[in-house]
């Protein structure tokens, strides 16, 4: 499918899952409250879970947002178009459905060349991952297809380079001064973000957090339909019995993934290797290095990898 006929579809009220450099997203045109409906519909996502919305330009994200700080403006110039999602108040028309009823709305602009293309037609484009609620996240076409089959156009391009969802940080007021909260982590860390902000001039307390209003951030999700185990402390044997006991199942066909060295190439083939070990398999078994559980390099993919596990030990 050409972007020509992804924009045609999307001014229609229908979805498209388009690439981006972190996974594919299932996007709305925002000003559509019928398109919106339905990314929710089709992904049998709550209500209560709120969309990123992508535009192309810092300009179209200061359009939605009521107060757009320095420490967004910089970032932005920074990291635009890359994988950081930055929170802003909203406007009030922006529709409510988006926030999921918050006050704050989450503005990307993402790396990939057809998506900035498609998005120069529209005010935004709201955008989840294009995969069903708590589900492993796409990262080709191929991907989305699988899950949602005929229901979904896909506008195809190729693989993500990324391989795992964006960074997400707030910007908020506390005694009197701006801190930046990361409340997902990404490919930018919260230590590269400060140092960017510093870079720029804008000295920031930067820390990782919870989100305190989106529930985004359920403990189990990205889960493949095979259990994940996580070895951190136990041999291989060790964990794969414990799984036995506390999954009440017998284990007879497990697969290792090796995460190797490298944090980046991690990330980029990590949800694609959840999916190429499922079919053959009872069980996928991860087993941690002291570096993969401890740096900071690493804590994205540990974050994926975490909410992706049924038993650590
Ligand atoms: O890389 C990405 O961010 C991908 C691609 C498609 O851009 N999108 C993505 O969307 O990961 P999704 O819906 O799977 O995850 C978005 C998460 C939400 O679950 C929520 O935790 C957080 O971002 N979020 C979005 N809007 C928010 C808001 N207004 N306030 C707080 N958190 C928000
Ligand atoms: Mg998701």
């Amino acid at each position: 499918m050409s972007v020509d006929r992804a924009k045609e579809i999307l001014k229609a009220g229908d979805v498209v899952a388009i690439p981006t450099e972190t996974v594919y997203g299932l996007a709305a045109d925002i000003d559509q409250e019928k398109a919106l409906r339905r990314v929710f519909a089709i992904k049998e996502r709550p209500f209560f879970d709120p969309l990123i919305v992508h535009i192309d330009t810092i300009a179209k994200a200061r359009a939605l947002t009521t107060e757009w700080t320095e420490i967004h403006e910089a970032l932005a110039k920074k990291c635009w178009p890359g994988p950081l999602t930055l929170l802003a108040p909203k406007i009030p028309t922006l529709n409510p459905l988006i926030t999921s009823g918050l006050g704050e709305v989450g503005l990307r602009c993402p790396r990939h060349p057809l998506t900035l293309e498609l998005l120069k037609d529209f005010s935004g484009l709201a955008a989840p991952s294009a995969n069903k609620f708590g589900k492993t996240s796409p990262t080709t076409a191929e991907h989305v297809k699988a899950e949602f089959g005929e229901q979904v156009y896909v506008l195809d391009g190729g693989s993500c380079d990324v391989g795992i969802e964006s960074t997400v940080a707030a910007v908020v007021r506390a005694s009197g001064r701006w801190k930046l909260m990361v409340y997902r982590p990404g490919f930018y860390t919260a230590a590269t973000l400060h140092d960017m902000l510093e870079d720029a001039g804008l000295p920031t307390e930067t820390s990782y957090a919870e989100s305190p209003v989106a529930p985004g951030h359920l403990q189990h999700h990205y889960m493949p339909s095979i259990p994940v185990l996580v070895g951190e402390k136990l041999t291989a044997g060790e964990l794969i019995e414990g799984a036995e006991k506390k999954l009440k199942i017998k284990l007879t066909r497990t697969a290792k993934l090796e995460l190797g060295d490298d944090p980046i190439l991690a990330a980029r083939t990590f949800y694609q290797s959840l999916r190429d070990l499922t079919p053959g398999h009872d069980a996928i078994v991860v087993m941690l290095t002291e570096n993969q559980r401890k740096e900071e390099n690493w804590r994205a993919l540990m974050n994926r990898l975490f909410k992706a596990a049924s038993f650590r030990a």
